[in-house]
């Protein structure tokens, strides 16, 4: 059995292990691999890496508070990575631990099209948010980043491109990524984030990374105003799409990996 884990505190909501194990019964992989959930406490994140290839794990997730954590576990960082300054995604080889990011283009594959020319606004400025950024900007975005403490919006600007905005006209982008954790415990993005009732358009693309079980109020807002929206399910979908290419070498079972995540 090769064993895969998402590492993170909390994880016992991670709908990861639905996905990728759909992934697995639907190619017939369901006797050779296996996805858990592990809760890692910060302190406890390296000792627990550095035993689980010893218990058969040949790779692994990694997502809150962990994702900075990865790199410094790691003995070899992808180009992405480095330029991120983020990991989420491991490999157990023998002697080495390899760290790929898969969330900016894990985004970008969830876009209904190429950003390429579009004025995005990236609210937030953790680890998702760099992600973001960076994919945007690859694709030769122009790049906007809010943040409700803006020293952090200056420092992300500062390390991977992006100008840092305090009052965000919403209506003014062709793009608005929500990659704060607002709405995670349910907060009112309207009360939280610069965004006002009209916030939105018809024309847009309105991305919401959070999933909490149901359409959020703020792409439920988006959809009301006619803007096109992608949910936190497609992004963790692509994320663990390519990640499970990553690990095992196959295409991923996308439609499979959609139903396991969602519950179906
Ligand atoms: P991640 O790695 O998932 O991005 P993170 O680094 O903890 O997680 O970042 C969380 C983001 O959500 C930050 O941009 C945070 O803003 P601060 O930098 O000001 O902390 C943002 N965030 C969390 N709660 C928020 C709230 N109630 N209102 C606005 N932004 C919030």
């Amino acid at each position: 059995m090769r064993r895969l884990a998402v590492l993170g505190r909390p994880v016992e909501h991670s709908r990861s292990p639905a996905m990728q194990n759909a992934a697995f019964t639907a190619l017939g992989l369901h006797g050779e691999w296996r996805y858990e959930a592990i809760d890692v406490a910060p302190d406890e994140f390296e000792r627990v890496v550095r035993s689980l290839p010893g218990q058969g794990f040949v790779g692994a997730n990694v997502t809150v508070p962990h994702k900075s954590a990865a790199l410094s576990v790691a003995d070899e960082i992808s180009e992405v990575v480095r330029e991120i300054g983020a990991a989420n995604t491991l490999v157990f080889e023998p002697g080495t631990i390899r760290a790929f990011n898969t969330d900016a283009e894990g985004f970008l594959a969830a876009l209904p099209e190429r950003p390429a020319g579009a004025r995005a606004l990236v609210l937030g400025a953790g680890g998702a948010a760099r992600a973001v950024a960076w994919a945007l900007l690859r694709e030769e975005a122009t790049v906007e980043v809010w943040n409700r403490t803006p020293l952090r919006s200056q420092h992300l600007a500062e390390d991977i491109g992006g100008a840092p905005v305090d009052e965000p006209e919403v209506f003014a982008y062709d793009l608005v990524v929500n990659s704060t954790s607002v709405g995670l415990a349910d907060e009112d993005p309207f009360a939280e984030l610069p965004l006002g009732e009209e916030a939105f358009r018809d024309g847009q693309v309105v991305v919401d990374l959070v999933y909490a079980g149901g359409p959020s109020r703020l792409l439920e807002a988006a959809v009301d105003a006619g803007a096109t929206t992608v949910d936190g399910i497609e992004i963790l979908v692509r994320q663990g799409a390519a990640a499970f290419e990553i690990w095992t070498g196959r295409p991923p079972p996308l439609d499979a990996m959609r139903d396991g995540a969602r519950g179906g």
